[in-house]
């Protein structure tokens, strides 16, 4: 399986930071066989997508995305708009807005079904928290959100749908999470998964591990078996230190 770096920029840059990184990041050399997205904000799509023209690399993804395709929803992005921008990928249930903004388990299994409908990739963000992890509750959480989020996803080969870990207690914290439980999470992940929609896919579905992934830490998590690559943060806003690191990620 192909090894896959996401740049959430979060709430960072407007049409005209996004330009400016996409061409800078354009420069940046990468390796061949690594798969590289950005998930942009929403009013950062037109400005990414003027500035990457035709190129596919990095694929262009978004943030969010609401489970109606139109209609009377104040404020709300459809699938089908992001269509619009050549969007392939979006993630879906991002621990910051199931914290703040009030995503439940069935909202993000609402919207991921949404995305793949439409034929975006929903990347799914799953992880626990610290009080979770402090009680051994972790996997339990893990699995239960998984579990939620796939309940009207089915594996296809068009919108494939990808899975984040993302500790919550590694988000941002430069705490970033052991290699190797990060491994018992993306298992327990792929566990849910499996028991779904059986093993054949447990080489076809890529879990990405994301929580203070930097240049240095990178190849800890890409060699560990089971981590199909990174959805990373702060790291991605400088367009030169993201390319660094998609470098460090899979060396040449
Ligand atoms: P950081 O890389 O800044 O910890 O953020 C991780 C994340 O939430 C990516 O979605």
């Amino acid at each position: 399986m192909r090894k896959l770096i996401i740049a959430n920029w979060k709430m960072h840059y407007g049409p005209v930071k996004a330009g400016a990184w996409v061409r800078a990041f354009r420069r940046e050399r990468l390796p061949k066989d690594l798969d590289v997205a950005i998930a942009v904000p929403a009013v950062s799509l037109a400005a990414a997508r003027a500035s990457l023209g035709r190129a596919t690399i990095p694929a262009l993804g978004a943030q969010n995305a609401f489970w109606e395709s139109q209609g009377a929803y104040t404020g709300e992005i459809s699938p089908a708009m992001l269509l619009e921008f050549g969007v392939t990928m979006c993630l879906a249930g991002h621990s910051e807005r199931r914290s703040q903004l009030g995503e439940t388990d069935e909202m993000v299994a609402k919207k991921a079904a949404a995305l793949q409908k439409a034929g975006i990739a929903p990347v799914i963000c799953v992880g626990e928290t610290d009080a979770e992890r402090k009680k051994g509750a972790a996997l339990k959480a893990v699995r239960s959100q998984t579990l939620a989020a796939i309940k009207n996803l089915k594996p296809d080969g068009q919108a494939q749908p990808v899975f984040a870990y993302e500790p919550v207690w590694a988000i941002g914290t430069g705490r970033a999470c052991h290699p190797e439980d990060a491994k018992a999470a993306h298992e327990a992940i792929r566990g849910v998964f499996v028991k779904t929609w059986g093993a054949k896919w447990t080489h076809e579905i890529r879990v990405l591990y994301g929580g203070s992934v930097d240049a240095r830490n990178i190849t800890d998590y890409m060699t560990t078996t089971g981590i199909d690559g990174a959805l990373v943060g702060g790291s991605s806003l400088d367009p030169r230190g993201f390319g660094l690191l998609c470098r460090a990620a899979v060396p040449a």
